[in-house]
């Protein structure tokens, strides 16, 4: 296999959109409020940004492509290698990719960190203890963790390693998701992966 140079380069892709392509990657708990905040951070990338984003999901994702997989090590691994793939994918079409996966092991966020140019892949890591995921179990799934009924369950009988050194840190327990959504967008501005309406529109006016 000799992979072919294309003609139309990713950056000129992401020119069209008015924002650079990244992946923003949160990861967590099960409860820790992954989707919530990143539901929060698309609308508002969407209205505020007009940014063309996409989402990737857990609970989606493992429904389609990844229905083949459990709950093992091995199949989480290849579930995060599979959807860094399909990120890369999106990220060279020149979208903002968010994706909300437990993604528990430090070297499958890695594996799909070197995939990515460096600044591209921009890890948040949703912190919350899991007393706190537990008493909210949004889907009742830690309740049947504990009574044996589901196994390899993260935090309970699997286990979860904390991000060493993510671009952003989010703390759920304290924060709402809406503020931890902000902190979001405000990184995205300062490091000019997106600009405010009124740069975008003096950019525009100089350029006639
Ligand atoms: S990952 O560990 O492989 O990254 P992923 O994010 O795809 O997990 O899927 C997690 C979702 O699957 C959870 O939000 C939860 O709803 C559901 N789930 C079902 N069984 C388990 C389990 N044993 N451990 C964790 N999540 C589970």
């Amino acid at each position: 296999i000799i992979p072919h140079n294309h003609t139309v380069s990713i950056q000129e892709r992401g020119q069209i959109k008015g924002h650079q392509p990244v992946i923003l990657w949160f990861t967590g708990l099960s409860g820790s409020g992954k989707s919530t905040i990143a539901n929060i951070v698309e609308a508002s990338l969407l209205e505020n940004f007009n940014a063309h984003t996409t989402l990737l999901d857990g609970d989606n994702i493992r429904t389609g492509l990844n229905n083949d997989l459990v709950f093992s090590l091995t199949d989480r691994k290849e579930n995060i290698r599979r959807i860094g793939e399909v990120c890369k994918l999106f990220y060279e079409a020149g979208l903002i990719v968010i994706t909300a996966f437990i993604s528990p092991l430090l070297e499958d966020r890695v594996t799909v960190r070197n995939l990515l140019p460096q600044g591209h892949f921009i890890e948040i890591f949703v912190d919350c203890p899991l007393e706190m995921c537990e008493g909210r179990d949004p889907k009742g799934l830690y309740k049947k963790a504990r009574a044996g009924e589901i196994s390899n369950f993260t935090g309970i009988d699997s286990v979860y390693e904390n991000p060493q050194n993510p671009e952003i840190f989010l703390d759920t327990s304290k924060q709402t998701a809406q503020a931890c959504s902000q902190q979001v967008i405000e990184y995205l501005l300062q490091k000019k992966i997106i600009e405010s309406k009124e740069a975008a529109n003096r950019q525009d006016q100089k350029n006639g």
